[in-house]
């Protein structure tokens, strides 16, 4: 059984202050949720203040990036994925589309955050997805592959447990439109056998899948009931407490 997993990726959103004052009022919205992982993605100034206040709880707290030096060094403006576990944090996301698109991240880095992530000992959200473009020319299942092989080489059997996969069409995120639950459920699906004719079934199988791009509280049901959509990485609608604890508790 894949346990799902919904995160709420709270992007450059957010005093340590406001960052605060939302994971506890989610804390108790949440405390019965245990059909699957809830993470909220701070900024990183807040992740160890968060990660502090929501300690013995069911909410875990992830970074939205990391450097791609496994070690520490001069590399100015950086942060090490062990830095985020030191701070607290249990996952990281990787190649959010937004890192890909406005700070060119190419898939060799996002292998390299990835590798550094699992070395920290963090569970990594790798995020993969098309634009609008390529969806319009046919070749999202090519772009997507591409990225899951890149963002993935050298990884073994035992990286790969540590490894969620986000699938995020990036003309779905922050613009009010998400796929629909079977457009959603046919990359998820083509993830899957990607994963599968890469690395192996038993990977395949284990594989979470997640879905982003406008996922709320309205829709997050009709994602769920889909066989290869194992959660939700969520952006705006995370940010309040009431809607984020909709989401999650989407079973009702
Ligand atoms: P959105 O963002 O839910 O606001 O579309 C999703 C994301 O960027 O992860």
């Amino acid at each position: 059984m894949r346990k799902p997993v919904i995160a709420g990726n709270w992007k450059m959103y957010k005093t340590i202050g406001e960052a605060v004052d939302t994971a506890l009022a989610l804390k108790p919205l949440v405390a019965n949720a245990n059909h699957c992982e809830v993470v909220l993605a701070p900024v990183f100034t807040a992740i160890k203040t968060v990660a502090d206040r929501l300690e013995g709880s069911n909410v875990h707290v992830a970074g939205q990036n990391c450097s791609t030096q496994v070690e520490e060094g001069a590399h100015t403006g950086e942060v090490a994925a062990f830095m985020l576990r030191d701070a607290g944090a249990r996952y990281v996301i990787v190649g959010h589309s937004e890192r890909r698109h406005l700070y060119a991240e190419s898939d060799s880095m996002v292998n390299k955050k990835a590798r550094a992530g699992i070395a920290a000992g963090l569970i990594v959200i790798m995020c993969v997805g098309e634009i609008l473009a390529q969806r319009e020319q046919g070749i999202a299942e090519n772009v997507v592959r591409g990225q899951l092989t890149g963002g993935s080489s050298g990884l073994t059997a035992s990286d790969l447990d540590r490894i969620i996969v986000a699938y995020e069409p990036v003309w779905a995120i922050g613009t009010g439109r998400t796929a629909t639950p079977e457009q959603a459920q046919e990359m998820h699906a083509f993830i899957r056998r990607v994963f599968a004719e890469r690395h192996s079934p038993e990977a395949a199988r284990a594989l979470r899948i997640l879905y982003g791009g406008s996922v709320k509280p309205e829709n997050i049901a009709g994602l769920m009931a889909q066989q290869d959509i194992d959660g939700a990485l969520v952006g705006g609608a995370s940010l309040e407490a009431d809607s984020f604890a909709k989401i999650v508790n989407y079973k009702g």
